[in-house]
């Protein structure tokens, strides 16, 4: 780059020529516009704008999926953690009845329509051990939000209503679990009902390569009633073997990265997102980036709204202090320092909004073809 003029910097980092020129009038270097520079005053200016670390972003930081995946095969120093579960099956077989009876609280009498709108995330204690649970919406639309959920997932639970048996979702989330390698718990609900026929659920569910141990499979059946609290404990029993043999572990050592679960711009706190860590700690002042948003974590609540100060692996935590609303199903790291998550994220940002102009003015110019 050698030779560019102030002209040329200006229209590469997207400022005025005269702004540039005044910058380096502040720098002790004396120029017109259309003056070429030497290499070091293009150096020491492009520093000051930050530039230096922008082109490192853009070479490798700015690929979170990357750094994520990378942290997540760290292996320094591993602990168990523990299991993430969600809770998956058709609408209404009693996937939030079954997570508000773990968390002793009544979230689906409160609930719009009685639909779950977004994912929920929640720990609970069964003897020495915690269980992080997700609750997934159990309606169509949310498809691809589940599906990621399905990504973040150690262990599945398949709820399937007794009365009612499989249905669409129930094989949709069948599939989910396939395609994402994690283990399902079956978990036949509602079997206080009269109408109830657990056998014919577990005929329908063999068809789908779902078979019990007891019959010579290697899946983990429960029978149970999420509203009357039958079996629950047994349920859980069976996630805590199942997460042993699985052998889950992460190094709680190290920054932190995860997912975002959940995320909503708060009038009074502004962008809260729920958060689950999946690798290291995350500290109450981290340095972050959120899918296309950055920022330091200011505060940061655990699921019953208590302010903790720092997050151990599968915990999901509700912080604030996002620039942005980053969507459900984003990836996070944190930096080392707020400079580098800082460009990280304006880096990103601009890619999205570059990508976003781009779907817009394909949809412009196919509705002009349509048109025609
Ligand atoms: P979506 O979020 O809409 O997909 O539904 P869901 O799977 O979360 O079902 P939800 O927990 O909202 O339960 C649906 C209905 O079934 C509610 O009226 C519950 O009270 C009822 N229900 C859930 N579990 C049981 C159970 O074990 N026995 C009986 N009798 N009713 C249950
Ligand atoms: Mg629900």
């Amino acid at each position: 780059q050698d030779g560019m003029n102030a002209q040329e910097l200006g229209k590469l980092l997207h400022r005025e020529p005269a702004e540039i020129v005044k910058k380096l009038f502040m720098l002790g270097v004396m120029v017109n516009q259309n003056q070429s520079l030497d290499k070091d005053t293009i150096e020491i200016l492009a520093a000051d704008y930050g530039i230096e670390a922008k082109e490192k972003v853009h070479e490798d930081l700015s690929d979170l999926d990357k750094i994520f995946e990378k942290e997540m095969k760290n292996t320094d120093h591993l602990v168990s953690r523990p299991p993430v579960v969600t809770i998956m099956g058709h609408v209404d077989h009693g996937k939030t009845t079954l997570l508000d009876h773990l968390r002793h609280s009544h979230i689906t009498a409160g609930e719009a329509g009685g639909i779950t709108q977004a994912i929920g995330a929640y720990q609970v204690r069964h003897g020495d051990n915690q269980i992080t649970f997700l609750d997934t919406p159990g309606h169509a639309a949310f498809t691809e939000m589940r599906a990621r959920g399905a990504n973040i997932t150690d262990i599945t639970i398949l709820v399937v209503a007794a009365d009612d048996g499989v249905m669409p979702q129930t094989i949709e989330a069948i599939n989910h679990a396939k395609a994402a390698k994690t283990p399902i718990i079956v978990a036949i609900n509602k079997i206080d009902k009269p109408d109830a026929n657990p056998q014919h659920v577990t005929d329908q569910l063999m068809q789908y390569g779902l078979v019990p141990e007891k019959l010579g499979g290697d899946t983990i059946f429960v029978n149970i009633s999420a509203k009357f609290g039958k079996n629950i404990d047994e349920l859980l029993d069976m996630i805590i073997l199942e997460a042993e043999v699985m052998e889950l572990k992460a190094d709680p050592d190290q920054p932190a990265a995860g997912s975002v679960i959940e995320a909503r711009l708060d009038q009074g706190k502004g962008p809260v997102a729920t958060l689950l860590v999946q690798q290291g700690t995350l500290h109450v002042g981290d340095p972050i980036v959120a899918g296309h948003t950055f920022g330091r974590v200011r505060t940061m609540t655990n699921e019953r709204g208590r302010e903790v100060k720092k997050a151990t692996p599968s915990s999901p935590v509700s912080i604030t202090g996002l620039n942005e609303v980053p969507e459900a199903g984003d990836r996070y790291v944190v930096f080392d320092d707020e400079k580098t998550a800082r460009s990280v994220g304006e880096e990103r940002a601009k890619e999205a909004q570059v990508e976003e102009r781009r779907k817009t003015t394909r949809v412009t110019l196919d509705s002009l073809f349509d048109s025609l």
